[in-house]
């Protein structure tokens, strides 16, 4: 089982490792038209699924540290909404890619994995609908991070309770504390 006061260095390296894959993808996403990069948009897209999947599995199994007890009661219930809606969209995003790229009928490779055309295209109005939605989910995702970051940076520097601290390396805890 897992420790109480800090993120253990698993629930860490899954942490940054998932946030630095979504920002990449997402300036993949939004520079897709001008780069063409569809290709690799659907590899790492694939990628952050699994990590994604792995990373659900092990909140699910292991104990995680408690908030931070001196945060306001707002806050704390604004950190757990903010939180799970994070799990919800990381999860979201890539099933609702996968979703538009199966439904192109057309043949696919994902991660070295050959799919032929599982069904005949799907009409223009859904699919641009489904885009649509993975559009919208991915700027929700890549604001509402801003905004988590943000209020992390704020309570570790500006409020001086160590919030940051918590999901990096214990080895930097001392430059910032
Ligand atoms: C967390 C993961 C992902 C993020 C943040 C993300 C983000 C984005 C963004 C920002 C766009 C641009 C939308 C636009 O302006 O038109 C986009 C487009 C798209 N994404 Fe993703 N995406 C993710 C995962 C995936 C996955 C796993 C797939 C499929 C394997 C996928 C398939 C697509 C497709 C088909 C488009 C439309 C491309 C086009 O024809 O313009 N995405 N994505
Ligand atoms: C797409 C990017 C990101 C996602 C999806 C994300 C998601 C999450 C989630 C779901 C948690 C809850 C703990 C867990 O289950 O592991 C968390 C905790 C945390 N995140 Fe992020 N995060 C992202 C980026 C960032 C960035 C850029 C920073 C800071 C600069 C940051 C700082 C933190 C901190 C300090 C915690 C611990 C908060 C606490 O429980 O006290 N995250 N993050």
């Amino acid at each position: 089982m897992e420790i109480q006061q800090g993120y253990s260095r698993v629930a860490k390296t899954l942490h940054w490792l998932i946030a630095l894959l979504i920002f990449s993808e997402y300036f993949i996403g939004i520079t897709i038209d001008n780069t063409g990069w569809k290709w690799l948009h659907f590899q790492v897209g694939s990628i952050i699924l699994i990590l994604v999947l792995c990373r659900i599995i092990w909140r699910i199994t292991h104990v995680y540290p408690v908030m931070e007890p001196r945060l306001s009661r707002i806050n704390k219930m604004m950190a757990h909404a903010g939180h799970h809606t994070l799990y919800l969209l990381m999860f979201l995003i890539p099933v609702s890619g996968l979703v538009l790229a199966f439904t192109k009928g057309v043949p696919l490779d994902l991660l070295g994995i050959h799919f032929e055309p599982l069904m005949k295209p799907l009409n223009y109005h859904t699919r641009h609908t489904i885009k649509e939605v993975h559009e919208y989910m991915a700027n929700g995702i890549f604001y509402l991070a801003l905004l988590h970051a943000l209020a992390a940076i704020g309570h570790q520097f500006i409020h001086k309770i160590p919030i940051l601290s918590r999901m990096l390396p214990k080895s930097w805890s001392k430059f910032i504390e």
